[in-house]
């Protein structure tokens, strides 16, 4: 219909996306037979079926057996790539893109193999598909802040492809004073920092994030909404929130999607963006999040050009940037 149209050839960035999380299971069983890695699933199907997620922990564990089957340069190539041609079709035209350095240097794999990978597929998309792009290093929360620290110091030696800096992984037990230190070095070293912020944490969690992380944009961010005060601030700031519809649904955040807080969150005057988290695992990409709150919640079509015009508003583009894209 209209609407589908509409979302469809609206110019839209990504601002919330893990790329790790795009590991469809066609591309997770054909990898695991190049390098040779065996996993618990016997087929695509399997894999799938296995997708049934009751919390945010439930998904973090099998995100990280997934992506056990990433070895190569050649294999964090074909991911992203495999991800830029399939959101091209969605009208992207900008992602600020996450990845877990640490959930691979865990396993053997250097940081150079990582990011050799995401970077060459990214330039690939500017020239091919003018898709512009900047990547965001996430720390992983349930490992110490050494190891944070260790991957801060990689990142160092390759700020010319690493934007800045995001927290991820078990929030829940990990909440942000344990990343005070960490955080203030990198932005020392210039990198710009973002955090996951009341997912499944409290809106305590997202004021330290504030306070203590001095983040520029807070992902996810939906129980900020729980605080009358934290959400006017937020509102005064513009800070703004990568909210993940389909994500906080299939995690049981929400019990349905006629629950997301993106309308609520819209209404209070805060800078919302809909975004897609891990679209592998969660089953829909950009615009199917963007159908998910235009069919779950009182929105109208208006709405739907906000929502992708705060998508540019929202990003790290420069002003000059985000004129020629809006
Ligand atoms: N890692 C990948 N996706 C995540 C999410 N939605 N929350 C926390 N950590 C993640
Ligand atoms: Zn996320």
């Amino acid at each position: 219909d209209l609407a589908s149209k509409l979302i469809d050839n609206l110019p839209k960035a990504e601002l919330h996306l893990h790329i790790e999380g795009t590991l469809e299971p066609e591309m997770m069983l054909r990898l695991a037979k190049r390098n040779k890695i065996s996993l618990p699933y016997k087929d695509v199907e399997d894999v799938r079926k296995a997708y049934e997620f009751d919390c945010l922990q439930d998904f973090l564990d099998l995100y990280y057996l997934g992506m056990s089957v990433l070895l190569t340069e050649q294999d964090f190539f074909d991911l992203t790539w495999a991800y830029l041609e399939r959101v091209h079709q969605d009208g992207l035209t900008h992602v600020e893109l996450f990845f877990d350095p640490q959930a691979h240097t865990d396993r053997g794999v250097s940081f150079e193999t990582v990011l050799g990978g995401l970077t060459s597929a990214l330039e690939q998309a500017q020239r091919e598909m003018g898709i512009s792009s900047k990547l965001i290093m996430c720390f992983l929360r349930h490992l110490p802040e050494e190891q944070a620290f260790d991957a801060l110091e990689c990142a160092c030696k390759h700020k010319e492809h690493i934007f800045g800096v995001g927290l991820d992984s078990s929030e829940k037990g990990f909440p942000p004073p344990l990343f005070e230190r960490v955080f203030a070095k990198a932005r020392e070293e210039g990198f710009v920092p973002v955090a996951h912020l009341g997912e499944e944490g409290t809106a305590e969690n997202v004021r330290e994030g504030l306070d203590l992380l001095k983040v520029e944009r807070v992902d996810h961010g939906n129980h900020a909404l729980d605080d009358p005060a934290l959400t006017q601030r937020l509102a005064e700031a513009q800070t703004p929130l990568t909210m993940c519809p389909i994500s906080n649904w299939r995690l049981k955040g929400i019990p349905t999607l006629a629950h997301s807080p993106v309308k609520k969150a819209m209404d209070a005057g805060l800078l919302v963006t809909v975004n897609s988290d891990d679209p592998s695992y969660f089953g829909g990409y950009l615009n199917d999040n963007y159908r998910a709150v235009y069919e779950h919640l009182p929105l109208v079509e208006k709405d739907l050009v906000t929502l992708a015009q705060n998508s540019f508003k929202a990003s790290f583009l420069s002003d000059q940037e985000k004129q020629i894209q809006l």
